[in-house]
């Protein structure tokens, strides 16, 4: 378990980053915890924290009400660092002044170094340029008592400022994208070298933490947990399952939409590897019945999620008296659903999850994963013993193939594609490529052309491959595939899989593409 003193307290404002704090914390080797800031003097209370880090907001101090830091933790004597907002409010809060911005600074800016300061060890050297990523309107005018500044840029007279005897410092930029090449040594340097922490935090000490929250949260309770054949709900599933034996059970909806080997891989490590209680349903007729006559891209995710989420229903309600809910939810997850400003936002895509079914079916949900981005749930998943093929594997969406067949999804389109699919993979892992790609997979077009093969005419499908990489799914790049690696591909799936013969290779962005074709 993590020492008193021993953890950094993240205190949330509510900027759309502030897990990448938590994040760069975790990466430097200390465990941390984020509270919003309304809960933040009852969790420094709790945690009793070795530092405590100020997050950057979308809110403004100078309006009323706008959020403030518990005066607890100016009062305790801890190392402080606000970041963006986070400075803000400490200038304001400790006798400073903030001006509201006419222009503000938004994207790349350079700030030059002016002085020595313990975040710059080992790294910044006053005189020096360096290039950090800034976004804020307004902006500190007038120092509080005790602080000097150490770095400008040409927008921000004050962008790094230190108060050495009382161990503040703040920002006004965000070390913690990766836009601020040196920020997450920056972080690292504020957590070890002012705040003192011995930075021997591990992924097997998460296990733990989370393994002993989760036995609070649950007690003697029943857990159900959907299986969706990717690496999160596996992941979760697994820790749950070490946290609380046979208390859980799997419920795995095998909607038949997945890809070759996928759903037998899924139940044999379950069942066999593990030993956990799992429920195989095997619906594959319900959902290609459903999806009989549908084209419509948003119209099959929602039938899929809504026939996923009734299968789901009935198979719990068979198990009976569980409590809670159990999903692989992830970090992404969680910023891509909330809007800190309850406003609408666009929907491009319908995501599958079991979303509403709480509320539905009165459970509380158990979620483990929701601070951990997907390398760290892969991390995570190592650690918990899990096969290194089956927790590097791609992400797979929850609609599984229906939407990568544009037009209508039936089972001998499904067969084609998995067919072809399976050869893609098959080899990109011969190359050696499968780890630098994000995610590849074929996608069958519901369009025919002609074709020669031997001496007679063809008819058949367009099959096109996708490739890309990315570090979260939100953006992506094409992934560069020599053209004799693709030429080889395209031969073996026209010589290989009846019913194709033709392959393209999708050369999209994304944005504006997007991962998935639907
Ligand atoms: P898009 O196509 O929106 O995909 O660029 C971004 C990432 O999300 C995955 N994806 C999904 N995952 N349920 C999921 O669990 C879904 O409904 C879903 N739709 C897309 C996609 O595979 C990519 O990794």
């Amino acid at each position: 378990m993590t020492q008193p003193g021993e953890s950094i307290l993240i205190v949330d404002f509510g900027s759309q980053v502030t897990q990448l704090i938590a994040r760069r914390v975790r990466e430097a080797g200390v465990y941390s915890e984020i509270a919003p800031f309304n809960a933040a003097a009852e969790a420094f209370e709790r945690m009793k924290p070795g530092g405590v880090i100020l997050s950057g907001s979308p809110a403004s101090v100078l309006e009323d009400g706008s959020p403030r830091v518990p005066q607890a933790i100016f009062e305790s004597g801890l190392p402080v660092l606000g970041i963006c907002y986070g400075q803000q409010v400490m200038m304001q809060q400790l006798g400073g002044n903030v001006q509201l911005g006419d222009s503000g600074e938004f994207g790349r800016a350079f700030i030059e170094i002016a002085d020595s300061c313990v975040l710059f060890d080992g790294l910044w050297a006053e005189g020096e340029t360096h290039q950090v990523w800034m976004s804020h309107g307004d902006k500190v005018t007038s120092l509080a008592p005790g602080f000097r500044p150490v770095a400008a840029s040409a927008g921000a007279p004050f962008a790094v400022i230190a108060d050495d005897t009382r161990r503040y410092y703040a920002m006004q930029f965000h070390p913690e994208v990766v836009h601020t090449p040196d920020g997450a040594k920056l972080l690292a340097n504020f957590v070890r070298h002012v705040c003192g922490l011995k930075g021997d935090w591990t992924m097997a000490e998460f296990r733990q933490t989370k393994i002993e929250e989760i036995r609070k949260q649950v007690g003697t309770g029943k857990v159900i947990c959907g299986l969706s054949g990717g690496v999160d709900s596996a992941v979760a599933a697994v820790l749950i399952h070490e946290a609380i034996g046979e208390q859980l059970t799997c419920v795995f909806v095998d909607h038949g939409l997945m890809r070759s080997g996928e759903a037998d891989q899924v139940v044999s490590l379950f069942r066999g590897h593990y030993n956990i209680p799992l429920v195989h349903v095997n619906a594959e007729t319900l959902f290609l019945n459903g999806l009989a006559g549908v084209t419509d891209p948003e119209a099959k995710r929602k039938f899929i999620g809504k026939t996923f989420i009734d299968v789901f229903e009935e198979e719990a309600k068979k198990i009976g008296g569980a409590e809670f809910l159990a999903q692989g939810t992830l970090y992404p997850d969680v910023i891509e659903s909330v809007s800190f400003t309850g406003g609408p936002s666009v929907t491009i895509k319908s995501h599958h999850n079991v979303g509403g079914l709480p509320e539905r079916m009165n459970m509380k949900l158990v979620e483990p994963l929701r601070e951990l981005f997907k390398d760290e749930v892969r991390a995570l998943g190592r650690e918990l013993g899990l096969p290194d093929v089956f927790v590097g594997r791609h992400p797979f969406p929850g609609p599984g193939l229906a939407i990568r067949i544009p037009g209508e999804v039936t089972k001998e389109r499904c067969d084609i594609l998995r067919k072809a699919d399976a050869v893609y993979l098959e080899e990109i892992r011969n190359a050696g490529l499968y780890d630098a790609i994000w995610q590849a997979f074929a996608v069958l077009l519901p369009v025919k052309t002609v074709g020669v093969m031997g001496d007679g005419r063809t008819y058949d499908s367009v099959c096109g491959l996708r490739a890309v990489t990315s570090t979260d799914g939100m953006t992506a790049d094409v992934y560069p595939f020599d053209a004799s690696f693709l030429t080889r591909v395209a031969t073996r799936i026209v010589n290989e899989v009846k019913g194709v013969n033709r392959v393209v290779y999708d050369y999209t962005s994304k944005p504006p593409g997007t991962i998935e074709w639907e």
